[in-house]
């Protein structure tokens, strides 16, 4: 795969995840609000260390995708974090495990297991010692530091001086002292906090990487890369909910049967499994103590649930995953009638393949236990789904799944 088109990967599924991480940081009491960029800035932070330390473009890289995907380990995990030493430790031994199966997992993993270390090894959290740090590995604990002392924000005058500030006045215990020279030349740059406020900040990392600032477009799926980087995060959307922790390989494996019983060719079915297993990954966005309600949501937490279809769309986009996978994934709750979200698609709108993708998300939903529900037979869950013959669903392949799935 093009370097330039993995990055654009990587960066859109890091957006996925800096969503999950803001509504666990928000319940930690962090004022942040949605939109808000960690894994970008603290890339981008890293990354413009690397080129100021002239590090190899190799090197600066790894900086890049670490930065994007240091939390990865932390889905799941921060709403119990409340200080807790453990978690500290838990996100990054979890996230390391994770990333290894990425391509250059063993140069990420080490960056990635190591982010929370300091030169005083006791506020470390693996209390790692310094001489056993690599030098990528303490560039990315330094802008992963500086952004969340900046608060993720854009950054006054007076608050910039004060970063100065801190960081020479710091006692040396938390900041690596070999990264502070460079640190401090990078900041004088007028550009540095133009090129962090900027809403394009992914392009302006490419420009610096490659010299190339356009967006790589790709149009086919290929296997390998894709297929940890779409089981990785179908796992992490699943633990997203107490109550969904098969929901999306269910989704998939329901998808892909229908799929096969109406004949479709191999490429077609490797693409339905991944939009299968993609379809709710806007429901990374959705807050915990929503999908975790026990008993119906009101109003206001219904519209806040039914956005996640269109994150769903927007990321995947981004991704640049082939546009039916995309629809595929993003439409299944769409309804024939068009009284369907977020697009009201209706009719020949909508294709067959999300037509088979709402059927399939419908019966491993009624067919999983949930807060609300005990889980149903199958024979149940197909005669609820059929009440929506002639409205929201397909008639022909509500009988194909009775057939297949029944
Ligand atoms: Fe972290
Ligand atoms: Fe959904
Ligand atoms: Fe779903």
């Amino acid at each position: 795969m093009n370097q330039a088109f993995y990055l654009r990967r990587i960066w859109s599924f890091s957006k996925a995840l800096d969503l999950a991480l803001v509504d666990e940081e928000i319940e930690r009491g962090l004022q942040i609000a949605l939109g808000e960029r960690h894994g970008e800035r603290v890339a981008y932070i890293a990354l413009s260390l690397g080129s100021v330390l002239k590090l190899s473009e190799n090197d600066k890289m790894l900086l890049m995708v670490a930065g994007l995907l240091h939390d990865i380990g932390a889905v799941g995990s921060f709403r119990r974090y409340h200080g807790d030493h453990r978690l500290m430790v838990k996100h990054c031994l979890a996230g390391e495990k994770l990333v290894e199966r990425f391509p250059s997992g063993e140069g990420l993993a080490p960056i990635v297991r190591l982010h929370h270390e300091a030169p005083d090894a006791s506020r470390g959290a693996l209390g790692v010692a310094a001489g056993q740090v690599p030098l990528l590995a303490k560039i990315l604990a330094f802008a992963d530091r500086v952004d969340v002392h900046l608060a993720r924000r854009y950054s006054s005058r007076q608050e910039r001086e004060a970063l100065v500030h801190w960081i020479q006045e710091g006692d040396g215990k938390l900041l690596y002292p070999e990264i502070v020279p460079a640190f401090l030349a990078l900041i004088g740059k007028e550009s540095f906090w133009l090129d962090l406020e900027q809403s394009d900040l992914f392009q302006i990392c490419l420009g610096h990487l490659f010299q190339e600032w356009a967006i790589p477009v790709r149009e086919d799926l290929e296997t390998g890369f894709t297929d940890d980087l779409v089981t990785t995060f179908a796992d992490l959307i699943d633990q997203k909910s107490e109550f969904t922790f098969r929901h999306s390989a269910s989704v998939s494996e329901a998808a892909e049967r229908l799929a096969r019983a109406l004949g479709w060719q191999e490429q077609a079915l490797y693409e339905m499994r991944v939009a299968g297993l993609l379809h709710d990954l806007g429901k990374l966005a959705m807050p915990k103590k929503i999908l975790d309600k026990p008993g119906p949501l009101n109003a206001e937490e219904i519209d806040v649930i039914r956005t996640h279809t269109y994150y769903t769309y927007r990321l995947l986009t981004e991704a640049g995953f082939p546009q039916q996978v995309v629809e595929w994934a993003a439409y299944h709750h769409e309804r024939l009638d068009g009284q369907g979200y977020p697009f009201a698609l209706a009719g020949e709108e909508i294709s067959q393949g999300a037509r088979l993708m709402a059927i399939a998300d419908m019966f491993a939903a009624l067919t999983e236990e949930r807060p609300y529900h005990q889980a149903r037979t199958a024979g149940e869950a197909l005669d609820i789904i059929r009440k929506g013959i002639g409205t929201s669903v397909d008639g022909t392949l509500v009988a194909l799944a009775a057939r297949v799935l029944g």
